[in-house]
């Protein structure tokens, strides 16, 4: 089910380790074989593998164990369509970012330079150029989509809690990912339905009293998509480690 390790930066100096501790072995997969989906199959989930997954996620670590993260999930293909064809109602008449948290006004820098590598790499794996400006568009629009997803989960904290629940909800996201791989469902941590905060809030009634953080797409791969073929790099230890 797992791909060998690959090469994704960091992902070396952890291969350069002996990696004879079945833990470390295990984990070394997981986390260089993780990556970002963009094409599913249409095809529910047992909710019992759902919810093994969210009980994996749930073990992750938080300030003072409060555990802010809150999900709402489309548990059947028919309540996802119904979200899905909602929510492209809604960015026809109201296409304006509304989201919860503000978004970066830029990337700049080697943020920038990052943004554009994963950027690059997506859409050259479908063929589309840097000119291709309506392509691109259209794949964009895919985000609000859920790139056909047959789930999708909303993760939200309480307003109240501040910025360390965002903090918190972060290692949730992280867990729920590398949770779901291991049970062999792809995942696509989706930032871009944050941009509709309101409107996703207010269709499954989530209070204002918690801040939508993004929302996470998943399902089982469509693994032969170009799309879902490409891998995206890592910075290494040294790039994102100071030792004093
Ligand atoms: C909080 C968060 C939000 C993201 N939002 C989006 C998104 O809206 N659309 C998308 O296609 N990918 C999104 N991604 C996926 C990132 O682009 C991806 O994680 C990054 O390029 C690294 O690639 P990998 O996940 O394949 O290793 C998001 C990731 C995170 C963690």
């Amino acid at each position: 089910m797992f791909p060998q390790s690959t090469d994704r930066g960091t992902g070396k100096d952890s291969t350069d380790m002996t990696l004879h501790s079945p833990e470390l072995a295990a984990l070394d997969r997981l986390t260089s074989g993780r990556s970002t989906c963009r094409a599913y199959q249409h095809k529910a989930l047992d909710i019992k593998l759902i919810r093994s997954i969210i009980g994996m996620a749930g073990r992750s670590a938080s300030w003072c164990n409060v555990q802010p993260w809150q999900l709402v999930i489309t548990e059947t293909l028919e309540s996802t369509e119904r979200f899905r064809e909602a929510l492209m109602q809604r960015i026809k008449v109201h296409p304006e970012n509304e989201s919860d948290l503000p978004f970066p006004p830029s990337y700049d820098g080697i943020y920038g330079e990052r943004r554009r590598g994963a950027g690059i790499a997506l859409y050259s794996s479908l063929g589309i150029g840097p000119k291709d400006t309506e392509r691109s568009a259209q794949q964009a629009f895919r985000n609000f989509r859920m790139f056909d997803a047959p789930h999708v989960a909303i993760v939200t904290v309480p307003v109240e809690l501040g910025p360390y629940a965002l903090v918190d909800a972060g290692g949730f996201i992280s867990s729920f990912l590398l949770a779901a791989y291991a049970h062999g469902v792809a995942t696509t941590p989706q930032g871009a339905l944050a941009r509709h905060a309101h409107f996703v809030r207010e269709y499954f009634d989530i209070p204002d009293t918690q801040h939508m953080i993004c929302a996470i797409s998943f399902g089982y791969a469509e693994n032969e998509h170009p799309v879902n073929r490409f891998r995206t790099t890592r910075a290494g230890v040294d790039d994102l480690t100071r030792f004093a």
